[in-house]
């Protein structure tokens, strides 16, 4: 059907189901899908020569724009939490606490360390993050063919617009739902802006923004991408839903946890750093 799936990277439980959904979004047109898609580690690489990239809280937590110490507490919140978040031994119940607990602590370190707006653009600069190799076909297409791109972050909106806009992506057909920063007027951060999310509770954060989904009820199928279990409720607020695909980046502890990955999503990346899988589709579909 599409030759990027022979790539060693590519796994699919039900490849017959892969092919029956992309036939009907054919048949339904490029002009009915619209995109959902996480940011860290879906977007953004998980590593570049064999180093791990930052999320956005990570271009933050190690800019030297930070305290050393702070950089510190930082580094410490992620070697506790981040094993936490991809345990599969542990039920989503489990964690959701832990979770609201990682985001609550380095939101308050954040604060504490009065970040300045201003600063950033340089902080974005001078990080390694990086987007997916194939980036720029992915958003340049959907924006060529005014196909609605959601961005649904648990990261930093702030941080995440500026990546996409240093990059020259921030399209007019990207939306973003995020953790927002507020500033106070001298432009130096004072708290977080409205619900939290945290990459357990993206049905929740669905659910604030209804009147997105129904903009978009003449959409009803769906290109979702994501790295993370959590990811998959990213969809639950589309109203009238035909058809979803479902694209999960497996990065970490692949062993572990490719069984799972493979229940629940439809095509299962593999340690893939690139957009080649979701361009060949989008090209497909169009
Ligand atoms: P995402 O929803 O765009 O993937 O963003 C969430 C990721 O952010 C999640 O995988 C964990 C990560 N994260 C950090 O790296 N540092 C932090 O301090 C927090 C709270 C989250
Ligand atoms: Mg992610």
């Amino acid at each position: 059907m599409i030759p990027e799936f022979s790539k060693p990277s590519v796994f699919m439980r039900d490849p017959q189901k892969v092919q029956k959904i992309m036939q009907s979004m054919v048949k339904a047109g490029f002009n009915t899908l619209q995109v959902i898609s996480d940011f860290d580690m879906t977007l953004t690489r998980f590593a570049y020569n064999g180093k791990r990239c930052p999320t956005c809280h990570n271009i933050m937590d190690n800019s030297k724009l930070i305290s050393s110490e702070g950089r510190a507490k930082l580094k410490e919140l992620l070697d506790t939490y981040y094993p936490i978040e991809i345990d599969s031994s542990l039920s989503v119940e489990e964690k959701l606490p832990l979770m609201v607990e990682w985001w609550t602590k380095a939101h308050d370190l954040l604060i504490q360390q009065a970040i300045k707006k201003d600063h950033l653009a340089v902080m974005v600069n001078e990080s390694d993050a990086k987007l997916r190799d194939g980036f720029q076909l992915f958003f340049d297409h959907l924006h060529k063919h005014n196909v609605p791109l959601l961005i649904f972050s648990a990261g930093v909106g702030d941080i995440l617009e500026e990546v996409i806009r240093q990059a020259g992506v921030f399209h007019p057909n990207v939306k973003v739902f995020s953790n927002y920063m507020d500033f106070d007027e001298a432009g130096v951060l004072r708290a977080f802006k409205g619900e939290l999310i945290h990459v357990y509770n993206k049905r929740e954060g669905a659910m604030l923004n209804t009147g997105h989904f129904q903009e978009l009820r003449a959409r009803p199928n769906v290109l979702l991408l994501g790295d993370s279990l959590g990811d998959l409720n990213m969809a639950d607020g589309v109203q009238d839903m035909q058809n979803i695909l479902k694209i999960g980046f497996l990065n970490d502890k692949v062993e572990e946890r490719k069984q799972a990955y493979l229940d629940s999503y439809d095509i299962v990346l593999v340690k893939d750093e690139t957009m080649e899988v979701p361009n060949a589709i989008l090209l497909y579909l169009t």
